[in-house]
């Protein structure tokens, strides 16, 4: 059975004062929820606050990236053993924003997700086109590669730490969901994906989130399609009761 996962990437938003806000509001109202695993990706600076500020709850605490280094002269980086020593639980790795803004590639991406797993976080991989690539018909091929890649050198052991998040990048921020029928389809190839990768019993397992403007009026048909197993949500992550409404989906 996979445990719906529910995460907010507040991406480069709020301040000190509305992060801790925001993680104790959600504390108080789903802090204890077991039925659905609730994830927070604050930025950075604000990680070790808010991660004592959720201490003893069932909400997890994620990063938004990490290096593909272990430690040294790498100015800016943080690494994932830095993330794991103030007691964040897992790391988006990939994410469209990354890939497209900033260059990262699926080789670094792959460092990214090794050096998490090293360290003891668990990963949220990211995978998705971008409109070209969905006209051009190749969205297939194109998250297969995002998904091969990433993965490479991950034994299967290590799969079960590690949670897929489809984010079709035409989708991200515009307002402009995929339907439930679109992102079931690669869903669903996805998984296939990974029963060709490792075996069907282990790609069971996996969680395969759906993000892309998902708000409180789409949640539920999203996470009633085809093994759509979660929701990585950007900007309705940032107010509590939209958030709060994508986690209560019914
Ligand atoms: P939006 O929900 O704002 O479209 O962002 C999705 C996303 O990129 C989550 O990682």
């Amino acid at each position: 059975m996979r445990k719906p996962f529910l995460a907010g990437n507040w991406k480069m938003n709020l301040d000190r004062k509305g992060s801790l806000a925001l993680a104790k509001s959600l504390r108080e109202k789903c802090g204890s929820r077991t039925d659905r695993e609730v994830g927070v990706c604050p930025p950075f600076v604000y990680l070790d606050e808010v991660v004592r500020a959720l201490a003893g709850s069932k909400l997890r605490v994620g990063a938004q990236n990490c290096s593909d280094e272990i430690e040294g002269a790498f100015t800016g980086e943080v690494s994932a053993r830095m993330l794991k020593d103030v007691g964040v639980s897992f790391v988006i790795v990939g994410h469209s924003e990354r890939r497209h803004l900033y260059g990262e590639s699926d080789e670094l991406a792959n460092r990214k997700v090794r050096q998490a797993l090293v360290a003891g976080l668990d990963v949220i991989l990211c995978v998705g086109e971008l409109l070209a690539e969905r006209d051009q018909g190749i969205t297939e091929r194109v998250v297969a590669r995002q998904l091969t890649q990433g993965l490479k050198g991950v034994d299967e052991p290590d799969l079960a730490r590690i949670t897929i998040a489809y984010e079709p990048v035409w989708a991200i921020g515009t307002g402009r969901t995929a339907t439930p029928e679109q992102a079931g389809e690669v869903h669903n190839y996805l998984r296939g994906v990974l029963a060709g990768l490792y075996t069907d019993a282990t790609a069971a397992e996996v969680r395969i989130q759906y993000g892309g403007s998902v708000k409180p009026d789409n949640i539920a048909s999203l996470m009633a399609a085809s093994n759509v197993d979660g929701a990585l949500v950007g900007g309705a992550s940032l107010k509590l009761d939209s958030f709060l409404s994508i986690v209560e989906y019914k």
